[in-house]
Parts: structure tokens; sequence; C-alpha cells
């Protein structure tokens, strides 16, 4: 990723499909300002609104302060109903993966596994805690589940225990699959039946059209799922808020039984101490404004998101028609929405690839092998729509294709 940033940082006039960066031309410092105060009034609510700014600007709970207006938005966006004492607050869905992997694993003999090719924060915080991680192959849809058994098996047997599997359900970053329904309810029946948790992290789910997938905590009648949240994509990015929900029970050698967001609750508060209070106004003042419609609150965003997305994929289709693609040697999957696609090219998408693409064709893009557990996707490479308009989406796909036809011919 270092080199990635290098090589972008060294071409600013190349079309970059690398970065996943969110649509910002609607960001307004005064909105979130404005935000922070419906929040405080919100709290207020005719009692001290002294008493509510201070709050804010002081030490808070390490679990956070809007952990019953997440609770409210899961409730009406996707019918989950968790109390609010099951949430944590959160520095951004990346920390609140971090808490989880700390909480969850207690010894080299817990595994995590993880999609074949898996996004960067999990691997990282995986390394980060010396954590056994054992990648899965993916098929079309997301997580291979005949291969997921195959491996904890596997793990069974050399004496250790499938901890947790953690899973993008939707538009996934990387690849831009989504998880079937099928596959979601088979998922989440693997679980109980081999005594694992998912962690389910969704930050593109908004982005896959009007109807998305049922989220897999919406499913888990089991207390299955602990469900990582972003707002970095449907509020902004530099709040930096996320949350997790975790309602599970753990019991305690001496008795006792608390809930995992309070287990949760306590690792934070030896990493963060508590999620920033006036960023987590910010947030529930962003919630009040929407009424708690994030679909709503980010139409424009999800437009762009999609119109740029329909034009990658109109440019493949033109510059590489379905008769030619067997011989060219290139193939792509069509995402339900989101930010990410994969595309297979007919060259070894590595460093001195991504190299030459920047200085001879000034397009830039990101190696599958970048994200890769399996060795896998040395051929594959993950295109970011996001930060891109549809004409110049367009120009960096002829770009691309450019590149693919001098390959073949040299
Ligand atoms: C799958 C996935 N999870 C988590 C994150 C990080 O979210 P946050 O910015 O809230 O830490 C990202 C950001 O790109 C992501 O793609």
């Amino acid at each position: 990723m270092t080199f990635l940033n290098e090589v972008t940082e060294r071409f600013p006039d190349a079309v970059s499909f690398a970065p996943g960066r969110p649509y910002d031309a609607e960001f307004s410092l005064d909105d979130v300002l404005a935000d922070v105060r419906a929040y405080v009034a919100h709290r207020a609510a005719g009692d001290d609104p002294g008493a509510a700014e201070r709050s804010l600007l002081q030490y808070g709970p390490t679990g956070g302060l809007v952990g019953d207006l997440i609770a409210r938005l899961l409730a009406s966006s996707e019918d989950v109903h968790v109390p609010p004492e099951s949430i944590v607050v959160s520095v951004g869905a990346q920390e609140a993966l971090l808490l989880a992997l700390r909480t969850l694993f207690a010894s080299r003999d817990d595994v995590l596994v993880v999609p074949g090719s898996c996004y960067v924060g999990v691997s990282g915080a995986a390394r980060l805690l010396d954590l056994t991680v054992r990648p899965v192959r993916e098929t079309a849809d997301g997580i291979d589940l005949g291969e997921l058994d195959r491996v904890v098996h596997a793990e069974r047997t050399a004496g250790r225990r499938v901890r947790a599997c953690y899973v993008v359900p939707d538009a996934a970053n990387p690849s831009g699959a989504t998880l079937s329904r099928a596959d979601r309810v088979a998922l989440l029946s693997a679980a109980r039946r081999h005594d694992f948790l998912i962690l389910e992290d969704s930050p593109y789910r908004v982005f896959t059209g009007p109807d998305p997938m049922p989220s897999l905590k919406s499913l888990d009648t089991g207390r299955r799922v602990v469900q990582i949240g972003s707002f970095a994509k449907t509020a902004y990015p530099g709040l930096r808020v996320g949350y997790l929900v975790a309602d599970q029970t753990v019991r305690h050698p001496d008795g006792r039984r608390t809930m995992l967001a309070t287990e949760i609750a306590k690792v934070r508060s030896m990493v963060t101490c508590n999620a920033p209070g006036l960023t987590q106004a910010a947030l529930g003042g962003f919630l009040l404004r929407h009424d708690f419609r994030l679909d709503k609150a980010t139409a424009t965003a999800a437009a762009h998101y999609r119109q740029t997305l329909d034009e990658v994929l109109r440019t493949l289709d033109e510059c590489f028609p379905a008769g030619e693609r067997e011989r060219l040697g290139v193939g792509w999957n069509v995402p339900d929405g989101g930010f990410f696609l994969r595309l297979r090219v007919p060259f070894r998408a590595d460093e001195a690839a991504l190299q030459r693409s920047a200085t001879e064709y000034g397009v830039i893009w990101t190696p599958m092998a970048f994200f890769a557990l399996d060795g896998g996707g040395r051929d594959e490479i993950r295109l970011s729509c996001s930060a891109l308009d549809p004409a110049r989406a367009r120009d960096g796909i002829q770009r691309l294709a450019r590149m693919v036809r001098d390959h073949l011919q040299s």
C-alpha cells in the first residue's frame, strides 16, 4: 500500500482507480457544526444545555454517547433490535475491528477465518495482534461455504478452533461481491454448527440499491453475529465514528455473566478511552437531521457511485466485446453497487505492471494480490470507482484497454 501511495503521488495526473475515498462534494463544516448544536439541543431537551455541552467535552462513557441513536438507526433501517448497552461506539470501523479481535482472541489456537481476498484493515489488525488467520477461497458471490467447512474441520483436527469468520457481505472491499441470501442463512447455520462468531463489516450495504440484502445481524437468531459499523461512507470519514454491536453473553469462570460489549468497552478503555464526544455529537446530529434515513442522506453520493460504476461497466463492455474477452484474457464481475469491482487481465498484475501502467498509460489501479492471503489475485486488479466522475472513469478504462491490447501484441 505504501508503494501504491508513492505511485499515486508521483503521477498526480493519472486516472486513479486506487482510492476508496467517498464522494465529498457535499461535505460542509457548517452542517457538521449545526449537527453538533442539534445534538446538544436533543440531549438537553428542556434540561440544562450547559450540562449537555460539557458532557461532550468531558471524558465520556467508554461505550460511547450515541449508542441509543445507533440502536434506533439499526431498528429502523435493518430491523435489528438491540439494547444500547450492546453497542460500543468506536473510532471508525477500524478501531471496532481491532477491539473485537483483541477481545475475542485469547490464544494462537484461536483462528480467524477471512475471505481469500481480504480488506487490509482486518488482515493488518490481525497481524498486529499476532493472530492465526486462515484465508478461505471465494466464489463469485463471496466466501465459499464448502471450503469454510473444510477449513473448520482441518483446524479442529490440528487442535485449533475457528473463533470467528470475518465477512464483508455487501459489495465487498476488495472484490465487489455480495453474498446471496441463501449463503447468508448457510453461513449463520455454519456458525451455529461449528460454534464460531461472524464478524459482519458492511460499510457499502447502503449503496447496493433500493432493496439491499438483509444484514447478517438481522437474520441472526442465535447471537452469532458481531456487527461492525462505519459512518465513513454514510456520513463523513473525518468524524472517525463507527460502532460494534456485541449482544452476546460472556460467561466468566467465576460464574458472572456480562455482555460482550462490556468486555469490548473494557479493552477500549485501554486503547482510546472513549470515542471523542464532539464527533459522536456530530454523528448524532447527522442521524437526527436525516431522520435516521441513511439511504436518503446518501442519495446524491449513491447516484454518483452508481453512475461511475455503470460507466466503468459500459466502457469495459465497449473496449472488450463479449466475443473477444476469452481470447483477450479479460473478465470482470458486475457488482450490485458499492465502490469496487475486480478485473482479470492477461498480464501479471504486480508492482512492475502498475508502475508501467502509471508511467506509460496514465492509469493507476490496485493489484488484487495486495489483498490476497491465499496467493491468488495475481492476474487481477481492483478498480475503485468512488472517487472518479463518469467521464474520467471512462478515460481510465480506455487507457487500461490500450495497455491490455499493447501487452497482447508485444
Ligand atoms: C470493508 C471495510 N471495513 C472498514 C473500513 C474502515 O472504516 P472506517 O473508516 O469507519 O474505519 C473500510 C474502509 O475502507 C472498509 O472498506
